[in-house]
């Protein structure tokens, strides 16, 4: 055994040099005695540094941590045990306390992402029908199923499926005839897409604050916000809680403004017993992998209106007369979703309320598990409401070290979305932000994914 042993009272140019010989990075310190009494890593010898010692300083009893040993004649799994994917070297020591050998085992960790699509055999078969069937582009069967089953599945009469959920905005809001000097009232904690959309249609993002407690779109703000030139608004069901919908179209029908709901993290929640996707004028859905249901890049514009089903079919198709071949009646655009897309998309959502079930399960042992560390404010749930899990929702005002830890454990983690209002490009368009500049500092969104250990999770941020 090569051990890297270094005596209390030298200074920190040696114990360096004790740890630089090895290559576990490690060094042990030994008192007068030559009994062990600490261990010093090289990340602990950076934090000393940290702490303002010098490398002509003395390492001294004191700064060293408690440490776990093991003693002369332990088995294997009695030695494994003590290991963890922080602790990789357990010193060996004998009856007197010294140091005769030491215990080495890294823990591998496997990399938890914050999402990951559930794709099984029925994707794969849909896929591959669709693959030999030759109707690899936008038409095939795929695509028509899709698009009823989905509209179904939001209790709304009509689909058109999109590439993205981006342009199924733009889609809708050029359907609705929305462009140039119109304003369109959007909240300021949402996903860039959603005003992106309306710059694309050269209208005027309006940004209103959301509410404090759900995060959604303010109702009072959207009121204080309207003008004679607002000509719709885009409430977001944001990280799966549904906007208050009722006053929402009340404000609407009272001023004449169109409604598109962005439900792109959303599936299935539903407002006071109703879907999201059914309240607006049209509603738009994203299938990005992340999503709570997949096709790759997808989106979705949903609509009871058969008028505006129509036209968004042909815009979404260079806007090409449906009687008459290349001819174009409209600037439409190439908004298409592939039949490959759609077979994924059936797929997914044959077993969506198996995905939300899962989620909903995923948020309750999170609650379960961490709730007692007092870190956590969690997303909350209403009654009359079905607030559906996309990722793990939840404040902490100590977002910082609880992203550090699971950063540093292979864990992925995700501060919620900066406010539109904070970042320069789109600043101008600020009306209110007070509650959303809050709530984007101290929001986190945890994995949901099924290889989740609550308990290693909660170990780790219980150091906190
Ligand atoms: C609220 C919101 N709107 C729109 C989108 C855009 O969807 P896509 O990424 O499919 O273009 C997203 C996607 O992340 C989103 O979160």
């Amino acid at each position: 055994m090569n051990k890297s042993t270094c005596k209390v009272g030298s200074n920190l140019r040696v114990l360096l040099e004790a740890i630089n010989e090895v290559p576990y990075g490690t060094a042990f310190i030994e008192d007068d005695t030559n009994k062990l009494v600490g261990i010093v890593t090289d990340g602990d010898f950076r934090r000393l540094l940290l702490n303002g010692k010098s490398l002509e300083d003395q390492i001294l009893k004191s700064d060293l941590g408690s440490f776990v040993s093991a003693l002369k004649g332990e088995n294997f799994e009695s030695l494994l045990k003590k290991t963890n994917v922080k602790i990789n070297i357990v010193p060996i020591i004998n009856d007197k306390g010294e140091l005769i050998d030491f215990f080495e085992y890294k823990h591998k960790t496997k990399f938890t992402p914050v999402a990951e699509p559930t794709l099984e055999n029925k994707e794969l078969e849909y896929l591959l029908d669709a693959f030999s069937s030759t109707w690899i582009s936008s038409r095939g069967k795929y695509i028509d199923r899709f698009e009823e089953e989905f509209a179904a599945f939001c209790n709304v009469k009509h689909g058109v499926a999109t590439s993205n959920g981006t342009v199924a905005i733009h889609l809708a809001l050029v359907a609705l005839g929305i462009g140039p000097g119109d304003e369109v009232i959007v909240p300021d904690l949402t996903f860039a897409a959603t005003i992106n959309a309306v710059l694309y249609a050269n209208a005027t993002p309006v940004i209103v604050d959301v509410d404090p407690i759900t995060w959604t779109i303010f109702p009072e703000e959207i009121e204080k916000a309207i003008t004679p030139r607002t000509k719709a608004i885009i409430p977001v069901h944001v990280y799966g809680q549904a906007c208050e919908m009722d006053k929402i179209m009340k404000l609407a029908n009272d001023n004449n403004l169109k409604v598109i709901e962005d439900c792109a993290e959303a599936h299935g929640a539903e407002f006071k017993g109703q879907r999201v996707g059914s309240f607006g004028d049209i509603s738009t859905f994203s299938f990005f992998a992340n999503k709570i249901i997949t096709t790759g890049e997808g989106g979705m514009c949903v609509t009871n209106s058969e008028e505006l089903d129509t036209k968004m079919r042909k815009l979404r198709d260079h806007g090409m007369s449906k009687e008459k071949r290349y001819w174009h009646d409209d600037i439409g655009f190439n908004y298409r979703m592939t039949n490959l897309q759609a077979a994924i998309g059936c797929a997914q959502l044959e077993k969506i309320e198996w995905i939300l079930d899962r989620n909903d399960q995923i948020e309750r042992d999170y609650i379960k598990h961490l709730d007692h560390l007092n870190l956590f404010k969690w997303q909350k749930t209403y009654r009359l409401n079905r607030k559906v899990v996309w990722l793990m929702s939840c404040t902490t005002e100590k977002r910082k070290e609880v992203m550090e830890k699971l950063v540093a454990n292979n864990i992925d983690v995700r501060p919620f979305f900066y406010c539109l209002s904070e970042m320069p490009v789109y600043a101008k368009y600020s009306f209110s932000n007070k509650n959303a500049l809050k709530i984007s500092k101290i929001g986190l969104n945890l994995p949901t994914v099924k290889e989740v250990d609550y308990k290693r999770v909660a170990s780790i941020l219980a150091e906190i």
